[in-house]
């Protein structure tokens, strides 16, 4: 810990630490009027060097906002505890804020952007009082991407600066990327008292502004994330002919070294962190998984015909419970250093602990609320979305690629949810209208990562019922459209890696077992593999899909995994009706006569 004297020869030894760093005059007003409003005691313009992140980590120990933890075992890792009533999204403060409740579509909460700033503006009124307003520049992309967004982020919390310096490229580079221009986009993040009742999450698409206050959870206060790059991104993709995704990118490369890209689409807390980093089981000897994101994909039409993926981010801000050396190596070993991890066990030893974590649990710990917890306490050790916020560069199988600003060309684009029934382990999409049909009418059961009723399924059209920026509706027809824009458009899939059979157990291994799906759709995209049509769409014949070496699993489970139930379907037809109606008067007819298609084949 530094000692107020050393803090003080930090800031000596770098005069200019804290000050303005950018001659734009436009983020200089920019950041005056906010300040103005926010009435902080300091303004701390980051630059994103070394030396800022020793100062501000050591006043955030001082502060009792992080806790030093072991630095034997974990060098560089950080330990914090949220607000109890603040661990997770919060759809139902969550706003767009357009002109016209039309543009932001029946699955948003709308607002009317001039009452909402009202609103805002007099909760942030003076709010920075006795506290320090940080100015966060970032890149949402790679230096030098044509698709790459700069944003910037003034908060008052610490450890969203921190967090911020983990999940994003901060400091100078985005000045550096931005030059004079004034297309940035502008956040503002106050704590206030961190009351779900003052809460409010509101993107205004038109003015490429975010304003966040009342929660320092990840999704809602990391504004280049969910915010920009999902919400923001999307209305923005809309506009300007690209696509912004709740997807993981990942590389798959086969032992002759050909490489394929895949982008996965799967509901928050269903498995894109996992599939991202996986690793190949055993049998598929020479295979390797390289991770490009796991989170967000930014995907454009690129001058050969393909379709071309960058991940904005620059960290994960991974689910903790579950993971373990087994299920999520990579993971394990991002988190060894550098990290931040945030509602999780903290051991007398000063290490951390999460239901799941290899080992057995510790004799006695702190739960993520501070209290007192053993092995016997009924509640959980750690919240179920806990989270860690880990440097890519730490992740051993992170694709070169992923900052290459050209991005990858995606050959597959799959869909996927949790269902404990009616969905089979895979299948793909006829063509690229079936594929958003499919993406469109995806269901998945809600998880801890957003607050709600846990297990219910809900529609969740290509995973981004929480981050579509604008109506859902011309979010299909966006979808529709692209098809025009690519050339060599992307095979899409639809997977489920949680269908359960009657005693509850899973039907399917997972993890590292996803491999052989995987490898039977790179092989589709190659046309080497072949498959059954099936009122679904096209799935694996027995003789294209590779069980070897899986012990104890049967050919019979598989088939068991991909069965399609008629009664089943004919429910959940009745279900995707549901969110159809709702959009009824913005929905593409693609959409309907895609439907209509289906109960045929059914
Ligand atoms: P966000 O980061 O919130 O967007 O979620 P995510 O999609 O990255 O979810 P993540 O990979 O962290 O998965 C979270 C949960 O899914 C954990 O409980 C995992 O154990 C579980 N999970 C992931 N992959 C599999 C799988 O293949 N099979 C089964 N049964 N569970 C899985
Ligand atoms: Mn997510
Ligand atoms: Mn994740």
């Amino acid at each position: 810990l530094l000692t107020p004297n050393e803090m003080g020869n930090i800031m000596e030894a770098n005069e200019k630490m804290g000050k303005c760093n950018t001659s734009n005059r436009t983020i200089i007003a920019w950041v005056e009027e906010q300040a103005k409003l926010c009435q902080p005691d300091e303004i701390f313009w980051c630059d994103g060097s070394e030396s800022e992140k020793v100062l501000l980590t050591a006043e955030a120990v001082d502060k009792g906002i992080l806790i030093k933890l072991n630095q034997e075992k974990l060098p560089g890792c950080y330990y914090h505890r949220s607000n109890p009533n603040d661990v997770a999204r919060v759809e139902q403060c969550t706003y767009i804020c357009t002109e016209t409740r039309d543009e932001a579509g029946p699955t948003n909460n709308w607002a009317a952007p001039k009452e909402m700033y009202q609103k805002l503006l007099g909760l942030a009124r003076g709010s920075m009082h006795g506290r320090t307003m940080y100015v966060v520049p970032y890149l949402m992309g790679p230096l030098g991407s044509p698709l790459t967004k700069v944003g910037i982020e003034l908060t008052d919390s610490i450890y969203v600066v921190l967090s911020m310096r983990i999940m994003a490229r901060m400091g100078d580079v985005a000045y550096k990327h931005l030059g004079n221009r004034d297309d940035f986009n502008r956040g503002l993040h106050c704590m206030l008292d961190v009351n779900p009742e003052r809460r409010y999450i509101c993107h205004f698409p038109q003015d490429n502004t975010i304003i966040s206050v009342g929660s320092a959870y990840g999704g809602n206060a990391l504004l280049g994330k969910k915010c920009l790059a999902l919400r923001i991104g999307s209305y923005l993709g809309r506009k300007e002919g690209w696509m912004a995704e709740h997807m993981l990118i990942l590389g798959v490369e086969s032992p002759t070294g050909e490489k394929t890209y895949v982008a996965a689409a799967f509901p928050s807390a269903c498995g894109k962190t996992n599939f991202a980093m996986m690793i190949p089981p055993a049998h598929f000897k020479g295979w390797k998984i390289w991770t490009v994101g796991d989170d967000i994909a930014w995907m454009k039409p690129g001058p050969d015909g393909r379709l071309y993926a960058i991940n904005p981010e620059a960290g994960y801000f991974g689910v903790m419970p579950g993971t373990n050396y087994k299920s999520n190596l990579n993971a394990m070993k991002s988190i060894q250093k550098d990290t931040i991890y945030t509602n999780v066990a903290l051991t007398p030893d000063l290490d951390v602990w999460w239901e799941g974590k290899d080992g057995p649990p510790p004799k006695e710990c702190l739960d993520w609320r501070g209290n007192k917890w053993t092995p016997e306490s009924k509640e959980k050790a750690a919240h179920p979305n806990s989270r860690f916020a880990a440097p890519m560069i730490n992740n051993p199988m992170l694709a070169p690629e992923a900052n290459d600003p050209s991005g990858v060309p995606i050959s597959a684009i799959i869909f996927g949810g949790r269902r404990a029934d009616t969905m089979p382990l895979v299948f793909q999409a006829f063509n690229w209208i079936h594929g958003v049909y499919v993406g469109a009418t995806m269901g998945s059961e809600m998880t801890a990562a957003a607050a709600g009723t846990l297990g219910q399924v809900r529609r969740d059209p290509m995973a981004m019922l929480p981050f579509c920026g604008y109506n859902m509706g011309y979010y299909f027809h966006h979808w529709i459209i692209m098809r025009k824009l690519i050339k060599y458009p992307p095979r899409i899939f639809h997977v489920n890696w949680f269908r359960k059979d009657a005693n509850g157990e899973f039907l399917w291994p997972g993890f590292g077992e996803n491999m052989r799906v995987l490898k039977w759709i790179v092989d589709r995209c190659k046309g080497r593999a072949n498959a059954n049509e099936t009122p679904l769409g096209w799935v694996p014949g027995p003789e294209s899909f590779d069980l070897g070496g899986l012990e104890g699993y049967t050919p019979e489970k598989l088939s068991q995994a991909q069965t399609i139930n008629y009664e089943d379907w004919r429910r959940e037809l009745l279900q995707q009706d549901e969110l159809f109606m709702k959009l009824y008067s913005n929905l593409p007819k693609e959409m309907i006569f895609q439907r209509e298609l289906l109960v045929s084949r059914l």
